[in-house]
């Protein structure tokens, strides 16, 4: 059975938290909000605890885990030779939706890292996060909170519909406010690598660090099996179950798209176009706006993608944004979730 807490996101209870920071504590499974996705926590100090999370998501277990605290002090716990430009990372941008790769110390379980010798530690800045992990005690390793292969969740409602009869407490906090997972910047390889995009844009944080390597993961390409620093990016992700076709040119994907329709129509497909622009498609049979500004674009795709799916579209043609600051994020999940279906 999947407890439902209903906690308020600008003044968690203490009392529901304590309820789950209880679960936490004793190896069970609690799904978060926080200010880029819901998270399904589990003690990460815990080898059988962060055990379940894998199978209660279905996720390949060489895919290594996200390692949350509430306090900057907690890094040290965790992590060894963290630079003074990892320090510049952490005041800059923490909390928030930054996560760092650092090498790792013996105390984090190999089932959290997947045995690699690094972890991943963030700083969430939502309330309901951080007072959960800080009434719990424990760092708190969570990946994002969906069945392994589905879009990202960013409401309660989506987490319930992958997780519950799975997990142990589902938080329901209302709607997260970013709505694609956080960056991820390896720290440990000798020039800092961006190993997937998100609201901490390449461009701050190539303002910190100066030279920033770009993972080719980043932009769709392929990771040779000896250069996969961050193995969560060679699986497919935020899938929805329609096919999705991935039209690049922004402001000029207007013909194209249509002319895409038109095609997939011809094939009796139920077809569906979402856009990053104010335009609507009348020729397709369900037209969605994800928004005309990144903020917002970044907050509506997975959810969109989610609602597309319940209404059973075939086809879903995506307009792509242009890959300045927060759009490298959007057009990095875009890709993923179209598997190659890119029309330039
Ligand atoms: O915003 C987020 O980051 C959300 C919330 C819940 O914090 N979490 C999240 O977790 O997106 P997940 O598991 O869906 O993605 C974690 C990513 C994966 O791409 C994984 O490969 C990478 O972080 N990662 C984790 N540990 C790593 C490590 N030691 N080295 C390289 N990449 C790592
Ligand atoms: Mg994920």
């Amino acid at each position: 059975m999947t407890k439902i807490l209903k906690i308020d996101s600008t003044m968690p209870g203490r009392e529901r938290i304590a309820e789950a920071a209880d679960v936490i504590r004793h190896g069970g499974l609690v799904a978060f909000p926080t200010e880029t996705v819901y998270g399904l926590g589990a003690n990460a100090l815990d080898a059988e605890a962060v055990q379940n999370i894998f199978t209660a998501k279905g996720r390949p277990s060489d895919n290594p885990l996200i390692v949350h605290i509430a306090d900057v002090t907690d890094v040290v716990k965790l992590a060894t030779d963290v630079s003074p430009k990892s320090r510049i990372l952490m005041q800059k941008f923490w909390p928030g939706p930054l996560t760092i790769v650092l090498k790792k110390k013996q105390i984090v379980p190999d089932v959290v890292t997947a045995g690699l010798n690094t972890v991943a530690i963030r700083m969430p800045s939502h309330p309901v996060a951080l007072a959960l992990i800080k009434a719990a005690g424990v760092p708190i390793a969570a990946p994002s909170a969906n069945l392994s292969g589905k879009p990202s969740p960013t409401t309660a409602k989506h987490v319930i519909d992958d997780l519950d009869g799975r997990v142990d407490v589902i938080i329901d906090g209302g709607d997260t406010d970013i709505g694609v997972e956080s960056t991820v910047i390896d720290m440990a390889s000798s020039i800092p690598t961006l190993l997937r995009p998100g609201r901490v844009t390449l461009e701050e944080l190539e303002e910190v660090l100066g030279e920033v390597h770009v993972h080719a993961v980043v932009h769709g390409g392929k990771a040779g099996d000896t250069h996969i620093r961050s193995p969560g990016m060679k699986y497919k992700h935020y899938a929805p179950n329609a096919e999705v076709v991935l039209v690049e040119g922004g402001i000029n994907a207007c013909e194209k798209v249509k002319q895409l329709v038109d095609q997939y129509k011809a094939n009796n497909k139920i077809v569906a176009v979402m856009s990053t622009t104010d335009r609507h498609y009348p020729c397709a049979d369900i037209s969605l706006s994800a928004g005309s500004d990144h903020l917002t674009v970044a907050r509506n795709i997975f959810k969109q993608f989610r609602e597309l799916d319940s209404r059973g579209v075939d086809v879903i043609i995506v307009e792509g944004v242009d890959e300045k600051g927060l759009g490298l994020a959007i057009m990095n999940r875009l890709r993923k979730a179209a598997g190659g279906k890119v029309v330039p």
